[in-house]
């Protein structure tokens, strides 16, 4: 249930006040935490999560409540594509799963006017993540774009991590019209 800007669950007791922003520099060692608490994301370094927060905001979204970060989405656009928006990691705290933030963050980010040019949503996702593969289908159903999806990175290339790492294929969703985006 929407009220106002912020979202509640259905459920009294679910009630989940949101915010949802472009990320700042500050927000470096939350996300790098948030990430931490989402596997099967890859967990990567707070420097990482800086740069992002300092090159990258116009292509990220956070959603914070009163307890701090609770989502992001973390997306750029691949350099001389500049209709195809990469979303690299999504992640919902585990305590604000299934409230419809991971679609919500996702929607919200391709209506900021940097996104204008984009015509093409790109991610990678394991074929055992269904969470995310149900996130994306649900985004492209929402657009009503269609959804492709093809070889990207088999877990070979992901070298030491090979053993514990499923391949990434590639989905691709639109084409996009933004006067879709709800
Ligand atoms: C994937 C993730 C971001 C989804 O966030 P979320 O806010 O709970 O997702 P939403 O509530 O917006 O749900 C969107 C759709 O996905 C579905 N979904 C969400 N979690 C699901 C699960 N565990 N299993 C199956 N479907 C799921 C929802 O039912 C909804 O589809 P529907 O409208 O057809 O019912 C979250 O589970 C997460 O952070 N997972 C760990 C990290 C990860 O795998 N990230 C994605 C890789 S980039």
């Amino acid at each position: 249930m929407r009220v106002g800007g912020l979202i509640q669950g259905s459920d009294p007791g679910d009630a989940l006040p949101v915010r949802l922003r472009p990320p700042r520099r500050a927000d470096g060692p939350a996300l790098h935490s948030l990430v931490a608490h989402c596997p099967p994301l890859d967990l990567n370094s707070v420097y990482l999560y800086l740069l992002l927060t300092e090159h990258f905001s116009q292509t990220c979204i956070v959603a914070e409540d009163d307890r701090g970060v609770l989502g992001m989405v973390s997306a750029y656009l691949p350099p001389a594509r500049d209709d195809v928006l990469f979303v690299w990691q999504v992640a919902v705290h585990p305590r604000a799963r299934g409230l419809g933030l991971g679609l919500r963050m996702l929607r919200q980010l391709l209506r900021r006017f940097g996104m204008r040019p984009v015509r093409w949503v790109e991610t990678t996702v394991g074929p055992g993540n269904q969470a995310s593969r149900r996130l994306f289908a649900r985004l492209a159903d929402q657009m009503g774009a269609s959804m492709h999806e093809s070889a990207l990175f088999e877990a070979a290339l992901f070298g030491i991590d090979a053993r514990d790492h499923e391949a990434e294929p590639l989905l691709r969703i639109g084409p996009l019209s933004l006067s879709a985006v709800k």
